[in-house]
């Protein structure tokens, strides 16, 4: 279960940097207009992250494909994708595997990832690993990335030199029908896997392309479906504000953003096996809504590691930041402090670190309310498969409303395209779709560098 406490967006507790309950609730209107427009979109089939989760087929070809993994003598997965394509799986790889207890093994197969090109980590990894027991899982919906399509080239040469049929170190994860990789895959016999033509990268957690290496990785994935089902249904079945954080969450997010300039969003996790989620959320948060000269700006913290960094500008600096605490009632582990004897830490005798760690963050909440800044907390029961489905769908579900308030449409990233074109150009791509960002080039490239 999640709970979600927004006691300190209010202004009984900040004062005039709050808003009143009745201010918040008379939003219902736009909330039930962008839900029912969200609705529109999931019924005409044009946006599938709400149904793929129910896909029985997606689970079977994944248990196939990793079966046939399973028997052969294979050490390593590699995984390479970028962005939406591998946040999700790295993001259940930290919390799912920092979960398991030692006896959980995975079925002996370390999954590794790239989601860089960076080359010297690159050749790391492949030092580490012995090539003839790896498969190399592409990961791209696209199936025409620069830099997954880099990769695959670099390693079909290594696999070629190494083993005698290259193709079966190789599983693509891509669209159906279209991009290079597919079209190269079903010429070439690899094996693939799909994501469904209408769930983009960063909605793809629930797909074959975070659930294939999570089934490698020994978890439980229909659990983690069931998970997101159960919060998509039990959201979809309440009105908006009968206690249903998504659209509470959205909506106080969205009105400090729009009325009250609170212009940086901070998804602050109070867990280190939470990193990686807030990782992935900020990219969800991010590429979903920055367009059109809207959005909050997404900036993760981990507590309380972050108490002694960005703490200290988020308590006195600008006031523009809104954070939304994210914590677990039961960490899954925990220590009791042995202090006796020594008198000035008497508080602390007997004290469970899960309860300092707690006690903290309810610290910093109160410290933020006394200088009237706001922040909402979300309260996970524990880490497990089933909760991080529920986690993972709020979280999808409240970008894309905030994307329907903030009236963009939250399934795009223009702006991300733009960039890769000037990349094709500086690489010498030949395209007449291009000829813009030529004559933009053109016209920069007028100007001298400026060295010292
Ligand atoms: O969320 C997105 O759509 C992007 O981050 C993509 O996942 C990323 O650009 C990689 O694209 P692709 O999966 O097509 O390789």
């Amino acid at each position: 279960m999640i709970e979600f406490n927004f006691k300190y967006v209010l202004e009984s507790a900040i004062e005039e940097n709050g808003f009143e309950e009745s201010e918040i609730k008379s939003f219902e209107r736009e909330l039930v207009a962008a839900r029912r427009s969200l609705n529109e979109l999931r019924r005409s089939g044009e946006v599938g992250f709400y149904d793929e989760i129910s896909n029985i087929g997606m689970v079977s070809d994944i248990k196939t494909s990793a079966e046939k993994l399973f028997s052969k003598d294979i050490k390593t997965l590699y995984v390479l994708g970028m962005g939406g394509s591998s946040l999700g799986a790295i993001f259940l790889k930290e919390a799912l595997g920092g979960m398991r207890s030692g006896a959980e093994k995975n079925r002996g197969i370390n999954v590794i990832f790239s989601e860089n090109i960076d080359p010297l980590y690159i050749k790391k990894n492949i030092e580490c690993i012995d090539i003839k027991k790896t498969v190399f899982c592409f990961v791209t919906k696209s199936a025409d990335t620069i830099e997954v399509v880099a990769q695959f080239f670099i390693i079909k040469e290594l696999l070629e030199k190494a083993v005698k049929n290259y193709r079966d170190n190789l599983i693509f994860i891509t669209d159906r029908q279209s991009g290079f990789l597919r079209r190269y895959a079903d010429e070439n016999g690899i094996a693939v896997l799909d994501i469904a033509k209408n769930v983009g990268g960063r909605y793809s957690i629930t797909t074959a392309g975070t659930l294939f290496p999570a089934y490698i990785m020994g978890f439980d994935i229909e659990k983690f479906l069931r998970g997101a089902i159960s919060y998509r249904d039990g959201m979809l079945n309440k009105g908006v504000f009968e206690n249903n954080p998504v659209y509470t969450m959205a909506a106080v997010i969205y009105l400090f953003y729009a009325k009250k300039n609170r212009n940086i969003f901070v998804p602050f996790v109070y867990s280190d096996y939470l990193r990686e989620f807030s990782r992935w959320f900020r990219q969800l948060f991010a590429e979903s809504l920055g367009k059109d000269l809207v959005s909050p700006t997404p900036v993760p913290a981990v507590g309380a590691t972050d108490q002694h960094s960005q703490l200290q500008l988020y308590m006195q600096g600008p006031q523009d930041k809104l954070i939304g605490f994210f914590c677990l009632k039961d960490t899954g582990s925990d220590f009791t402090v042995n202090s006796s004897g020594f008198k000035e830490f008497d508080y602390l005798n007997g004290k469970r670190l899960s309860d300092i760690l707690i006690n903290e963050l309810k610290g910093v909440e109160l410290a933020l309310a006394i200088n009237k800044r706001p922040s909402f907390r979300i309260t996970l029961d524990k880490i497990d498969e089933f909760s991080m489905g529920e986690l993972s769908f709020m979280c999808m579900e409240a970008v894309a409303v905030l994307g329907k308030l903030l009236k963009i449409n939250p399934f795009d990233q223009p702006g991300v395209e733009k960039g890769k074109k000037f990349a094709y150009l500086l690489m010498g791509r030949k395209d007449d779709s291009l000829s813009k960002e030529s004559e933009e080039l053109k016209r920069l490239n007028e100007i001298p560098d400026m060295h010292y």
